[in-house]
């Protein structure tokens, strides 16, 4: 039998190692493990998450069920599955599994990404999903004002509580869902109300607890580096570069919710815009034009694709900035699962960076 006395040197031991650990990775006191990790959202480059992840898990910065995770969009399906206890090869194989599905379909992934995912996440989620991420993982939506027929000026709703697992299940396929793009409606509802991808009313501000962007974590899958406008190629990305490169964002978030009392959805004049996509179909009418994202440098972003170095070259010549970018929406033609795997290495070799800068080794 450990006497008390050895228990509790060992648990100071423990501590303190802990804390020596800790303040090597940055100024914080908080134990490895205890520093919240908030993700941004990813659309098609998802995989950098899993290779994130990995890393992360390798490494004790994100220990599952005890580490506040948050995210939205591609962040939110990182974390909560991280919870479950997922590594980043299993993610990576099951949104292979997702994109080599949907690209076989006609017409390709958009429209058809939560269609393809209903089912595979019905299998992936154990019944018990909700009591397993509760407390642990906070789920970022865009809510949407239900008396306007526009998007414009969501407010952000986080989820921290979740009912059952169906429930669990609505807020991932709500948090993901850009307009006309991961399903066939210009919005998805959640517990009755409006809503569209998170992207559209959170930044790194309201995923972080408490608002707290100094002490947690920051990821983000689009490319930020210094390079991404210098980058812009008109041949290789002319679509963006019709546009300057440039995206408009969202700069200010709104954080009071809409009271959305409507008995039923469809009595609210905001399903009159419900079924107009594609986009391109109802130019001047609304909802369009669609709303702008939060960026996802609006703070200083932890780890990111082209921090650490130039971005790995994919199919035997260097990858753009702009083309990384445009992957968010389309993956590389005919190479998808490619592409995939190159996102995931990248995301792991940024995160492995970004531990030995912060003292956190083997
Ligand atoms: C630690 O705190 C000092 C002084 O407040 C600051 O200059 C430094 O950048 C901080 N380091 C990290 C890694 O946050
Ligand atoms: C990752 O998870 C999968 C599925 O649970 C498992 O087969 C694999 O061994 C795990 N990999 C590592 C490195 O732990
Ligand atoms: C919504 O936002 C877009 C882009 O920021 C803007 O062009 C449009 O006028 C706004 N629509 C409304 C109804 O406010
Ligand atoms: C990107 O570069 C172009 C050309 O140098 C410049 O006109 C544009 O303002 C830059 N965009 C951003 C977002 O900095
Ligand atoms: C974020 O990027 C935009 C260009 O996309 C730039 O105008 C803005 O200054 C950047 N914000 C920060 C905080 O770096
Ligand atoms: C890959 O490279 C080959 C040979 O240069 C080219 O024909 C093909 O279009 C490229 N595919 C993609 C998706 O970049």
């Amino acid at each position: 039998m450990v006497s008390l006395r050895a228990r509790a040197l060992a648990a100071l031991l423990l501590a303190t190692a802990a804390l020596a650990a800790a303040q090597s990775a940055g100024n914080s006191t908080q134990a490895p493990g205890t520093i919240p990790v908030a993700f941004e959202g990813s659309a098609l480059l998802i995989s950098y998450y899993s290779g994130v992840s990995e890393a992360l898990l390798e490494r004790g910065v994100i220990v599952p069920k005890e580490t506040p995770l948050s995210g939205l969009s591609g962040g939110a399906f990182t974390g909560t599955f991280i919870h479950l206890g997922h590594n980043g090869t299993s993610m990576l194989e099951f949104w292979k599994s997702i994109i080599d599905d949907c690209t076989k379909t006609e017409g390709g992934c958009a429209g058809h990404l939560n269609g393809r995912m209903e089912s595979k996440l019905e299998e992936m989620l154990p019944v018990d999903a909700a009591e397993q991420i509760h407390g642990v993982m906070h789920i970022a939506l865009s809510q949407l004002d239900g008396s306007k027929r526009t998007l414009n000026d969501s407010a952000s709703w986080i989820i921290g509580e979740f009912f059952d697992k169906s429930d669990v299940k609505s807020a991932l396929t709500a948090t993901d869902y850009i307009p006309c793009f991961t399903g066939d409606t210009v919005y998805t509802t959640f517990r009755n109300n409006p809503v569209i991808d998170g992207g559209y009313a959170n930044g790194f501000k309201e995923l972080c607890p408490g608002g707290d962007i100094e002490n947690c974590i920051k990821v983000a899958s689009w490319y930020v580096g210094d390079k991404a406008n210098q980058t812009c190629d008109p041949v290789r990305c002319a679509a963006s570069a019709a546009t300057g490169c440039r995206d408009t964002e969202r700069l200010e978030t709104r954080l009071a919710l809409y009271k959305n009392d409507y008995r039923y959805v469809d009595q609210m004049p905001l399903v009159d815009v419900y079924q107009r996509c594609p986009v391109s179909y109802y130019q001047g009418l609304d909802p369009n034009p669609m709303p702008d994202f939060v960026p996802h440098n609006q703070t200083v972003v932890d780890i990111y694709p082209g921090k650490y170095g130039p971005l790995p070259p994919f199919n035997g010549t260097e990858t753009l900035a702009c083309e990384w970018q445009s992957w968010a929406m389309s993956l590389p033609a005919g190479m998808e699962l490619e592409a995939m795997d190159v996102i995931y290495q990248q995301g792991y070799d940024d995160a492995i960076a970004w531990c030995n800068e912060n003292g956190y080794n083997i």
